[in-house]
């Protein structure tokens, strides 16, 4: 890594978090890279953290940050949330994993199907697994083998879906029916083979994808926002349009909701009055307990039968993250608090796009809900395509510049968004915007400039 070590904002980043350093290198003689999550290495290093609480992080250097990445978005109930420790405490009290069935876990599903408008659930762990089952689902249900997928949508570290999750242009070639890149060595020519590849917000693409494996797709899967190229939403038809080409082509649709179902109080499904065939839960609803569900229509679920449709894991619905899962959803995320989380996230979505087109800075902010991202460089981004044209070296020092400012402005990356949490303060959001306005001023000189900001 290192490529930006020469700035200023890495040095003073390198500076302020000696420890976090030397953890690093300590943790890298046994971890590969460092780190147990691809997605937390950062250049130079990331931090190493000790304590969260509400909307704040400390590390290890005893920096305290205003927190607006909350563990990539799955803190919506804010870091130690006294309502899900409180349930947690109760519950470790007595057992941590039974081998059976717990007797709250009927409660927990049926309020998530009631909120979020599914027929059956599966409670498992993590959202790789609520995927991997989805198209298992799928494609027992439907007797193909085929899923179609979007280039720049990620749904969790495992072969079926680790394809063009973040490909280059090179790689991928036509934008209308891109190539199958594989997103990680190891991944097999039989996986490339039944992953097929459609263009984000391009009905087109989708239907030329689906033609030409006619009575070959299983089920056509996406995140409703796509939240791992930043925070490009659905433009307006897309899912709608989407629903309809899976019904003529006799695909399934499934939602991948592990980021959205957070964001939302019925998640993506309800806000854009869509209903897929599966949708997959996960991040946000245990209050940073590990849960993931899966979930949708009776007779697409009741494939899932011992021995003729596998899905089973040692920790699913285990007694802990069910308790916080039940107190996440009854006690906290309730539907007053998305209300004043949008308010408080448009703020801030405002607030960056006046600066932009203050400064006469290339970039533009899409925001919904309690999240939102900042792409520095020209146009709205709609898809990948759009994605691979921001100017990403911009973006880290503005990331590195945020820390130092003492505000970790968004999840790591340049293709995540902020989150806000229900611990989220007006004086929080002011923080972020003034400490934005700072780094705007000292990086303006290095901006590409435009006359014209678009906010989605
Ligand atoms: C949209 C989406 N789906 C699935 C996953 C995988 O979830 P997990 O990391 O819990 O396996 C992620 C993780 O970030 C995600 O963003």
């Amino acid at each position: 890594m290192a490529r930006y070590a020469a700035y200023p904002e890495t040095l003073e980043f390198e500076s302020r978090t000696q420890k976090s350093r030397d953890l690093f290198k300590k943790s890298s003689i046994l971890v590969p890279s460092g780190v147990h999550s691809n997605y937390r290495l950062i250049d130079p290093y990331p931090i190493f953290c000790v304590r969260a609480q509400g909307d704040r992080i400390w590390d290890v250097d005893s920096n305290e940050y205003i927190d607006f990445n909350m563990a990539f978005g799955t803190m919506l109930a804010g870091h130690a949330n006294p309502e899900v420790i409180s349930a947690a405490t109760e519950a470790i009290q007595h057992g941590t994993i039974f081998g059976f069935e717990p007797a709250s876990a009927p409660e927990l599903s049926s309020i998530i199907s009631s909120r979020f408008h599914l027929d059956m659930v599966r409670i498992s762990t993590t959202g790789l697994e609520g995927t991997l089952n989805a198209i298992r689902v799928a494609r027992a249900y439907t007797g193909r083998s085929k899923i179609l997928k979007f280039e720049g949508c990620y749904h969790g570290s495992h072969d079926g879906l680790l394809v063009s999750v973040k490909p280059s242009e090179a790689a991928a070639g036509d934008a209308r029916q891109p190539n199958a890149v594989p997103a990680s060595k190891g991944v097999t020519s039989g996986a490339l083979e039944d992953t097929l590849v459609a263009q984000f917000n391009d009905l087109e693409s989708v239907e030329l994808v689906m033609q030409k494996n006619e009575g070959g797709v299983a089920a056509v899967i996406l995140e409703p926002i796509a939240m791992n190229m930043g925070f490009v939403q659905p433009v307006k038809g897309f899912l709608a349009g989407l629903r309809k080409l899976c019904d003529k082509h006799g695909s399934l649709l499934i939602f991948d909701e592990v980021k959205t179902c957070g964001k939302f109080y019925h998640g993506a499904s309800g806000q854009f009055a869509v209903r897929p065939d599966l949708a997959v839960l996960g991040k946000a609803i245990a209050g940073g307990f590990p849960l993931s569900v899966l979930g949708g229509r009776k007779e697409v679920m009741e494939s899932i039968v011992p021995g003729k449709v596998s899905n089973a894991g040692t920790f699913n619905s285990n007694p802990l993250s069910v308790a916080a899962a039940i107190a996440t959803l009854t006690r906290v995320l309730k539907q007053d608090e998305f209300l004043r989380l949008s308010r408080l996230s448009g703020d801030m979505g405002r607030a960056y796009r006046d600066t932009l087109v203050d400064a006469g800075i290339a970039g533009n902010v899409s925001w919904l809900g309690p999240s939102g991202a900042l792409f520095f460089g020209r146009g709205a981004v709609r898809n990948w395509r759009d994605f691979l044209r921001c100017d990403v070296g911009l973006w880290w020092r503005y990331y590195l510049s945020m820390l130092n400012r003492g505000i970790i402005p968004c999840a790591t990356g340049p293709d995540e968004q902020w989150s806000l949490s229900v611990m989220h303060t007006e004086e929080s959001v002011q923080k972020h915007i003034e400490a934005w306005k700072g780094v705007l001023s000292r990086l303006r000189g290095d901006a590409p400039k435009m006359d014209l900001v678009e906010a989605v």
